[in-house]
């Protein structure tokens, strides 16, 4: 089987962990978006479990069809609190975000100018919008600028969109420089998909915006509980005014069914887990910058940022082929991400090491040890 297919071929068996059995053998791991390891946490499968015996599966069809259950309520004040905001909007995926980001705000913006690498999700909600849009260079603010200087006609209000965190690069978005771009312009709005800094980023987890202690109300955001989270579902908090025009005003927030109970119930186990034990963030970050420093050290050009991946691409396809088939062999697992095989890929590809709060430094210094002698014996 060609490598370029392999990666969704792994047999697995046990949920992503800092170790794991494939195909019936032991790696060190650093694949998938599971950056707390909540996926196998027991309090999360107990809570999905002793639901059951309180309630059925799912009750009802979408918000918009008959009737509301207590646990939804109970998830979007846990939720709430747990992002400090005054309100927490719930749907069935991380996905749909930006989607329903875009429709609730379409009143407030005539122009999209969006990042052309933002993930897929953004690039349907582009389309879904109904309303122009202007890509700009990836992370560049100056070109951003020019992009709003020469397209913004002068009756109307720009967004500017982008991911909070680049799913394969781990690039964080220069969002202050946005912000100071947008202040320029009266009425302008950021929108972030940030499905890959909550419970990641910022000292609680809030994700880019407080990465980057910003609060301003020209800036909206969307998560996602799949990830750091462990569990499933789409997240937007915000205030209750917001929310409660998103629920009448998105069509998928009106139209679609929602998770079902037992995921209510992990993610409010989840939230409790992060909001506890906030050196579980601490650690992730720690983890994250000191494995990018050490990489940096190597050579790598890679940013000492604490989003949850290390990700490095070298000359040639053929030479992140060759490393990441010499990693496998040492039973060590990153992502193997071929050129425009996903949003964010450099064009040479990328190896990208997911980082967990769970990973050791020993793991770290493993990886780094059998990647430089690597590159020794290529010299
Ligand atoms: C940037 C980004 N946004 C949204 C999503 C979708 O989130 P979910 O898998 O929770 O639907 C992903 C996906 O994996 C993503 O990388």
């Amino acid at each position: 089987m060609s490598i370029k297919k392999q990666n969704s071929h792994y047999l697995m068996t046990d949920a992503s962990n800092p170790t794991i059995r494939l195909n019936g053998e032991d790696y060190d791991f650093f694949c998938g978006c599971d950056y707390h390891n909540l996926q196998e946490d027991k309090s999360l499968r107990q809570a999905a479990q002793e639901i059951l015996f309180e309630y059925p599966f799912k009750i009802g069809p979408s918000h918009y069809g008959f009737g509301k259950n207590e646990i939804y309520d109970e998830l979007a004040k846990k939720g709430a609190e747990f992002f400090k905001k005054e309100a927490l909007l719930i749907f069935p995926s991380g996905y749909m975000g930006s989607t329903i980001l875009f429709r609730a705000l379409s009143e407030k913006y005539d122009r999209i100018f969006v990042d052309v690498d933002s993930h897929y999700s953004m690039k349907d909600a582009l389309i879904l919008s109904g309303k122009p849009y202007v890509t700009f260079n990836h992370c560049d603010p100056k070109d951003l600028l020019d992009k709003i200087t020469q397209n913004l006609s002068p009756n109307e209000r720009p967004m500017i969109a982008t991911d909070g965190v680049f799913p394969v690069s781990g690039e964080i978005a220069p969002i202050p420089e946005y912000l100071e771009i947008i202040q320029q312009f009266p009425d302008g709005i950021i929108c972030i998909d940030d499905a890959h800094a909550t419970g990641v980023l910022g000292k609680n987890g809030w994700g880019t915006f407080e990465h980057f202690e910003l609060d301003d109300s020209r800036l909206y955001y969307c998560g996602t509980m799949s990830k750091a989270l462990g569990s499933h579902g789409g997240i937007i908090p915000c205030s209750k005014e917001f929310a409660e025009k998103t629920k009448n005003s998105a069509y998928i927030m009106k139209g679609s069914t929602e998770i079902p109970i037992p995921t209510v119930a992990a993610s409010i186990a989840a939230m409790k887990i992060l909001k506890e034990s906030p050196e579980k963030i601490k650690n992730l970050q720690e983890n994250a910058q000191y494995f990018k420093k050490e990489l940096k050290e190597l050579g790598f050009n890679i940013d000492i940022t604490p989003s949850a991946m290390a990700t490095f691409t070298l000359p040639s396809e053929e030479d992140v082929e060759q490393l990441y088939q010499h990693l496998k062999k040492n039973h060590i697992l990153p992502l193997y991400a071929p050129s425009k095989s996903y949003t964010s890929v450099p064009e040479t590809g990328a190896i990208k090491f997911t980082i967990t709060s769970n990973h050791s430094k020993e793991q770290f210094d493993r990886v780094l040890k059998i990647i430089k002698k690597w590159l020794n014996q290529k010299e």
